[in-house]
């Protein structure tokens, strides 16, 4: 082995601290460990060994290996005692004064040639390193939590971080078996900037009183693939992580639209509402077990109407052919009887509004998501306007559950819930490349190794059609005359002549 660094010191010894400390002897470095607390450092160094411990029981290292990380980590009493080191990585209280205090005692101790590295998730690299004597020495290094298990470290070059700095970060990171992605110093980086739409737009279609909660994150899973819901994984984080988080890049990209967070989970910050960690979130805990609801059930209909469809339908062909699996009685004139359950697919406007220009009996009239394929996904969402009767409502529920498919009934909305959450996340991933904060490819990697997406932003943009992400974005402009839902530069030119979000011009 012949990391990079040889001689690492980690100040803070906390949840991070430690767990850098970890991955960095694991690579071979000789790690020392510093902590203002008293005993902070050791109580990390036991924990760290009783880590090695179990991987050297289920078989992942072996004796000697196990004997080798631990005579590569120690504690050090003070901060002197990390003069011989080539890098040092802080991971301490995420305070500017704090952090900027400490890099310049730090530099004041160590070598010309050391690396200062800081683990900040939201405070500018630049203006910790601002004050010092060789800021060309200091970069961010970005981890994430906890980190042994996520697999992705966020290289940061502030304005005036060596090309060679970053460039040694990122290979150290590879030795560490993590997955370094360059990022240009700006608010939240890469990862909890792409992560910014997923929450605030479901916190807005649940605040607009399109679904509930629940729904939200039932349909986030069965059509577009999540692993957790929104507010699930808002309940996992906790709401005095995530929220100040929310506010923190809104205020820091001087209110940006895009970004705005939600009274909601302020009110619910501030009742102790925090999720998981406090017993009740969004969902109610029992032992740690969240306590779901049961879905409305199917209702029972006698007769089913003939449908028609809208000629202007998203995905016609699919939506007639399901039709006819279901048994449907389709018709087929230029307008619908006046029994007819009349169906219409937009992209990004609501049912009301097509009904309107459609001119179509809106008592009549309900909404089907088809930006996602019928065939890959597990649920179909429907949405009625103020207008629909509850007759339609019920036949046209009845009719898309026939062949078991979950199916939920929403309220109208620019967009539903897949269109408006996949939507946002596209464009603030091109936005992130518009600004040129990491490459397209280090966006996609940061995010489905740091959010865990079923894929990343630019990719989810791709699968659902660049031309259909821009066109729900226009629509929802003009529903909601909001400038949040005005595409990217990087979308709107990608999406107009149909190239992939993935293309980088040279
Ligand atoms: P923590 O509270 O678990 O640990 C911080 C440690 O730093 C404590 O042991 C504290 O005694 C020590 N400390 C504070 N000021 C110090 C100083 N001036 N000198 C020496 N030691 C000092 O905090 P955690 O969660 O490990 O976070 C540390 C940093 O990592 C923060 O900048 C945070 O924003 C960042 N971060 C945290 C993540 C997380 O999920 N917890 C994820 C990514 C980054």
């Amino acid at each position: 082995m012949n990391p990079v660094f040889k001689q690492v010191g980690i100040v803070g010894a906390g949840a991070m601290g430690r767990g850098i400390a970890q991955i960095a002897a694991q690579a071979g470095s000789h790690v020392v460990m510093v902590d203002m607390q008293n005993g902070a450092a050791e109580s990390a160094q036991v924990a760290i060994h009783a880590q090695w411990e179990r991987m050297c029981e289920r078989g992942k290292v072996d004796a000697i290996q196990l004997a080798s990380f631990k005579t590569r980590l120690r504690c050090a009493e003070s901060l002197g005692g990390l003069a011989h080191c080539d890098l040092i990585v802080e991971a301490v209280v995420e305070r500017l004064d704090v952090k900027a205090h400490l890099m310049s005692e730090l530099e004041s101790l160590v070598q010309a040639g050391t690396v200062l590295a800081s683990n900040t998730s939201s405070l500018s690299v630049t203006a910790i390193a601002a004050g010092l004597k060789r800021p060309e020495q200091v970069a961010g290094f970005h981890f994430f939590n906890p980190v042994p298990l996520m697999k992705v470290v966020e290289v940061i070059a502030g304005l005036k971080t060596a090309t060679s700095v970053c460039a040694a970060l990122a290979d150290y990171a590879r030795q560490m078996g993590h997955t370094p992605v360059k990022a240009m110093d700006t608010p939240g980086f890469i990862v909890n900037h792409a992560g910014r739409a997923y929450g605030t737009e479901a916190l807005r279609i649940v605040n607009e009183g399109v679904a509930d909660f629940a729904t939200v994150d039932r349909i986030l899973k069965d059509q577009i693939g999540f692993k957790l819901g929104p507010f699930e994984l808002m309940d996992l984080t906790g709401l005095d992580v995530s929220h100040p988080v929310m506010e923190a890049i809104y205020h820091q990209y001087f209110e940006e639209p895009r970004y705005r967070p939600s009274a909601i989970t302020a009110q619910r910050l501030a009742g102790g509402l925090l999720g998981k960690k406090s017993g009740a979130g969004f969902y109610a805990y029992d032992a740690g077990v969240a306590q779901l609801s049961s879905e409305p059930s199917v209702p029972h209909v006698d007769e089913i109407p003939p449908v028609w469809v809208s000629p202007r339908a998203a995905r016609r062909v699919e939506l007639l052919g399901l039709l006819r699996d279901l048994g449907a009685k389709i018709e087929t004139g230029a307008s619908p009887s006046t029994l007819a359950l009349t169906l219409v697919a937009p992209l990004g406007f609501d049912i009301t509004t097509v009904a309107v220009v459609e001119r179509l009996d809106p008592a009549r009239t309900i909404g089907i998501d088809m930006m996602v394929d019928d065939a890959s996904s597990k649920r179909r969402v429907l949405a009625t306007n103020p207008a629909t009767r509850q007759d339609m409502r019920h036949a046209a529920h009845a009719l898309m559950a026939r062949d078991g498919k979950s199916v939920s009934v929403i309220k109208d909305s620019g967009g539903f819930v897949s269109q408006r959450v996949v939507a946002g996340i596209v464009n603030i991933g091109s936005d992130i490349c518009q600004q040129g904060i990491c490459t397209p490819a280090d966006l996609e990697t940061a995010v489905t190794l740091g959010l865990g997406y079923p894929l990343g932003p630019l990719a989810l943009g791709n699968a659902y059609g660049p031309t259909n992400m821009l066109e729900i974005l226009f629509n929802m402009q003009t529903v909601y005359g909001d400038p949040r839902y005005r595409p990217s530069p990087w979308l709107r030119r990608r999406g107009a002549i149909g190239l992939s979000l993935l293309h980088q011009e040279d």
